[in-house]
């Protein structure tokens, strides 16, 4: 190119470049997401004792991501089957929605039974939120507004204000105890306008790890009955929690059996560590198989213009998991041993900190449950923690257990007692 027009092509380039009056000009730097940008931080970090307790994401005890056994055996049967890649329905496949609502149930279920029960494929579990809160919005007959427990995972009031619905809060967690404050859950609740949602965390509650107990449960529905309530169960975790898939869908089954008529939304994430594949769905249960369909009918006119319909290969790994009865034990052993490791680290952890010579109590470590511990840290403490010793989480606190392993435990206790002496 001759210098001249190398010139030309520069000028026009930074023409192009210095646009004042660009469409985008006043778009401003939005603030990175709470929980990724720990990780983004923690990637630039180059101490090699650093750890990243921020992403709620399964690490076995070398801190590596883990693929389940009878996941990769599904894949391998998937492919020999040759399956062909046409869309799917707007609704999901109708074996991956039966399996998915017969797992959170129970089967036999005499709410699937009699067909009162509309599902749909999701993708993965803040999608199937997503398409709750949609529904919600445009046809839930009472009071538009959803309560939330504080503190909550920190999407779902993004997904509900996305959605159109308000979002006010009820007393969930006691940072007194670092425990489930009953007292001010069942005080705030019967507070809650007749006729409104209220979002609950049917197990292994993200960021506290803190569960109501089976009898705490009751009590909660009968009041949420009494108040005349829609029970939203957020289940991410199911399996994950306690490492049984039926005792962790003990609300669940609870509120069904109650009489409630309930949404829920599943993501099979982390109980089956398929992340990626965004497999998911999202259920209202209903008083008729005739209420089932019209809401159905409904459900998909809101998704075909969202996404037009869900990706397929998550939903085929997990049908042919439920739907296989070797593979299907094989998933229950292997959920178990990701929910036995995360019991046995947060063990491991408490007693480290006991070795340390820390004189606070740290009894919460290892009574919470599942993927996330509630330590109780400070903003200051969190922050000089990830500033001396490179341990990232997130500002509230939390940790992900899942991100702890027997090598790099006591590394932690040490530096968790250093910044909280
Ligand atoms: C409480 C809760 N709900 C829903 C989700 C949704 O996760 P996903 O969209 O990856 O299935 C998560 C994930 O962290 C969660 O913790």
């Amino acid at each position: 190119m001759s210098f001249k027009a190398g010139l030309i092509k520069y000028n026009t380039f930074n023409q192009v470049c210095k646009r004042s009056n660009s469409f985008w000009a006043n778009v401003a730097m939005g603030p990175p997401d709470a929980i990724l940008g720990v990780t983004e931080a923690f990637k630039r970090d180059t101490n090699p004792k650093k750890v990243n307790l921020g992403v709620g994401a399964y690490r076995d005890d070398n801190g590596k991501p883990y693929v389940l056994s009878c996941v990769r055996k599904a894949e391998k049967r998937l492919l020999e089957k040759s399956l062909d890649k046409e869309y799917l329905p707007i609704s999901g496949t109708a074996d991956f929605c039966k399996h998915s609502i017969n797992l959170a149930l129970g089967d036999n279920n005499p709410v699937v039974s009699n067909g009162l029960n509309a599902t749909v494929q999701g993708i993965s579990g803040t999608g199937s939120l997503r398409i709750g809160a949609a529904f919600l919005k445009s046809f839930f007959p009472g009071n538009k507004t959803v309560y939330i427990p504080i503190p909550t995972w920190g999407n779902h009031t993004p997904i509900f204000k996305h959605s159109g619905l308000d979002v006010k809060t009820y007393t969930f967690y006691d940072p007194k105890t670092c425990g489930f404050d009953f007292k001010g859950a069942m005080d705030d609740i019967s507070k809650i306008p007749e006729k409104s949602i209220i979002l609950l965390h049917a197990c292994a509650h993200n960021p506290t790890g803190v569960d109501p107990n089976p009898q705490q449960w009751a009590e909660l529905s009968q009041l949420i009955k009494k108040r005349n309530l829609f029970p939203y169960l957020d289940m991410a975790y199911q399996g994950f929690a306690s490492g049984n898939i039926d005792k962790d869908a003990f609300a669940v089954r609870l509120f069904v059996k109650d009489g409630h008529q309930i949404g829920l939304a599943q993501s099979f994430a982390k109980n089956m560590g398929l992340y990626g594949e965004r497999a998911g769905a999202f259920t209202i249960t209903t008083a008729s198989k005739d209420e089932a369909d019209k809401v159905l009918s409904q459900l998909k006119i809101l998704v075909r213009p969202m996404y037009s319909n869900p990706p397929m290969n998550g939903a085929r790994i997990v049908t042919e998991i439920l739907s296989d009865k070797e593979l299907r034990a094989e998933w229950l052993q292997e959920v178990k041993v990701m929910a036995d490791r995360i019991i046995s680290v947060r063990a491991k952890l408490r007693e480290n900190l006991k070795k340390e010579g820390s004189s606070l109590n740290w009894q919460h470590i290892t009574d919470q449950i599942g993927m996330f511990c509630f330590t109780g840290m400070k903003p200051q403490q969190v922050e000089k923690i990830t500033k001396d010793f490179s341990v990232y989480l997130t500002k509230d606190g939390r940790i992900s257990m899942a991100g702890v392993t027997s090598k790099n435990v006591e590394y932690l206790a040490h530096a968790m007692h250093t910044v909280t002496k």
